[in-house]
């Protein structure tokens, strides 16, 4: 069986949707300082493009909670990897991820941080996948592009590990 990766998004729609991301989040924190959390390792790429369109003062820090193994489905187990470097006590959070689909990696993280007495904390995803949603009441403040039930790759997503470098986001196939 062969794989096959067909374009969902394109590089520049991607480009413009998270200049547009940039702006809305630049506005609604004016007069603060963001201090953004990245879901590694599919959320890096969003949030490097991402902090490049933000105007307002920003920090960053680094989180890996694992969800999947290596398949295309989720598993239900998460498990922190990588914790963050710095307290968030105090501080304007925004988690950014590449994308919410059972909503169990990002409740359980959620859930996590806010009993560390942030002083706010949002969700900023570039890819909601509403369908697959298994975990309910999970508010997601910035999202990109809403997604059918299918299997994405690229732009940060991977399959198996790979895929994560194309600069696109594409949907991902078997074909014999
Ligand atoms: P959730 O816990 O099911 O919401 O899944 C969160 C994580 O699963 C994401 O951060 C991704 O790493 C991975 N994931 C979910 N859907 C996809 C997909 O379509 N392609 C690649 N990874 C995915």
């Amino acid at each position: 069986m062969s794989e096959h990766v067909r374009v969902l998004f394109s590089e520049e729609q991607v480009r413009e949707r998270i200049a547009e991301m940039g702006q809305q989040i630049s506005r609604d924190y004016e007069g603060k300082q963001i201090h953004v959390i990245c879901a590694l390792k599919g959320g890096v790429m969003f949030m490097c493009d991402l902090a490049k369109c933000i105007t307002v003062p920003l920090t960053m820090d680094f989180m890996s909670v694992s969800s999947y193994g290596s398949g295309t489905t989720s598993s239900g187990i998460v498990k922190i990897v990588k914790d963050l470097d710095e307290s968030i006590e105090g501080k304007d959070v925004l988690v950014v991820e590449d994308i919410v689909d059972t909503g169990r990696t990002l409740s359980h993280l959620l859930g996590m941080l806010q009993q560390r007495n942030p002083k706010s904390l949002q969700l900023c995803t570039l890819l909601d996948k509403p369908s697959g949603r298994v975990v309910e009441g999970i508010e997601v403040a910035y999202s990109g592009f809403v997604i059918p039930d299918c299997f994405v790759v690229g732009y940060g997503l991977d399959y198996d590990q790979r895929y994560r470098n194309l600069p696109f986001v594409g949907i991902l196939s078997f074909e014999d």
